[in-house]
């Protein structure tokens, strides 16, 4: 949908109760303006680490996963994964994180700091497969209730075939805009910002061999652990266990709470979810519209 103000407008009659504004060309929530364009100001330490994901890529996961590799052991940090994010905390909030700060973002390349790719940050990416991070996402949205939203009702109200017909015209609250844009943009980093290297990792690959992922993302970090801490990170970050840590065991500050008997951030953690609610229509409809994106097939 090329008219972003319609997109706006529709997304609103279509169930999302939020006040929705166009800001630098995108659709977002108004009470997010400021946060994303204050993000773009933070200053930037040079051995800062960022989490990239487009949301409910498994952020949650692999943030506790890099925290544990540079612990260099697997326990579980204080608080949840939203003490370091970026477009949510104030500056002084991010200024009281101890170095190296793992910071996760949903922010496109062009929001973030430029000072990341001019200082040569470590950069970890994830992306999952697209269908999944849909549904999860839908999930996600029709449970929570953000403190700050003035409007105090879940995010999204309407039913999955809305949703899922606003993602394909690029809304999902997400404040990078488009997944497809999102995607694109974060595979082309490289030749954008010449040569930065940044380590790309998939959802599958972590459920298929958490450990070997570990393995890559530690020693991309320059952290390289022995083989018997990945084997213990990914048992203690297996969906069952981190699940009950963050549930249990951390102290609850920036734990974005969800509607009473919801599964909240973990919810199923599987492959394939997307099965149980697309249509087969609508499978095809959005294999299309993928294809047509992303120029490759939806595998
Ligand atoms: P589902 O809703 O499909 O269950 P994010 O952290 O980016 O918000 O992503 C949340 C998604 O990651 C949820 O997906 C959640 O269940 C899944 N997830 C969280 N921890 C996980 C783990 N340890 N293993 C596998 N999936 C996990």
């Amino acid at each position: 949908m090329e008219n972003m103000s319609a997109l706006a407008e529709k997304a609103m009659a279509s169930g999302f109760n939020l006040d929705l504004v166009v800001h630098d060309g995108l659709v977002q929530a108004k009470f997010m303006v400021d946060k994303i364009k204050r993000a773009k100001t933070f200053a930037i330490r040079e051995d800062d680490i960022f989490l990239c994901t487009y949301p409910k890529s498994g952020t949650h996961w692999t943030w506790e996963i890099l925290n544990m590799i540079v612990a260099g052991k697997a326990e579980y940090t204080k608080h949840w994964l939203n003490s370091a994010y970026l477009e949510s905390r104030t500056k002084e909030e991010l200024e009281k994180l101890e170095s190296p700060r793992i910071i996760h973002t949903h922010l496109l390349p062009s929001q973030m700091p430029d000072a990341i790719w001019t200082n040569g940050c470590k950069v970890i990416y994830v992306h999952r497969h697209p269908k999944d991070c849909l549904v999860s996402f839908f999930s996600q949205l029709s449970k929570q209730i953000w403190e700050d939203n003035p409007l105090q009702k879940t995010a999204f109200s309407g039913s999955w075939a809305d949703y899922l017909d606003l993602f394909l015209d690029g809304y999902t609250l997400a404040p990078c805009g488009s997944y497809f844009t999102y995607r694109l943009q974060m595979s082309t980093i490289s030749d954008t910002y010449k040569g930065f290297e940044v380590c790309t990792v998939r959802y599958e690959d972590m459920k298929a061999d958490c450990a070997r992922e570990i393995k890559r993302m530690a020693e991309y970090l320059g952290r390289p652990l022995p083989e018997q801490i990945y084997r213990d990170i990914s048992e203690a970050c297996s969906f069952k266990n981190l699940k009950n840590a963050c549930e249990t065991m951390k102290d609850q500050t920036y734990h974005y709470k969800w509607q009473d008997g919801s599964s909240g951030y973990f919810r199923k953690g599987e492959c394939g979810d997307w099965k149980n609610f697309f249509t087969v229509a609508q499978s095809e409809r959005f294999d299309k519209m993928y294809e047509e994106k992303m120029q490759s097939p939806l595998l």
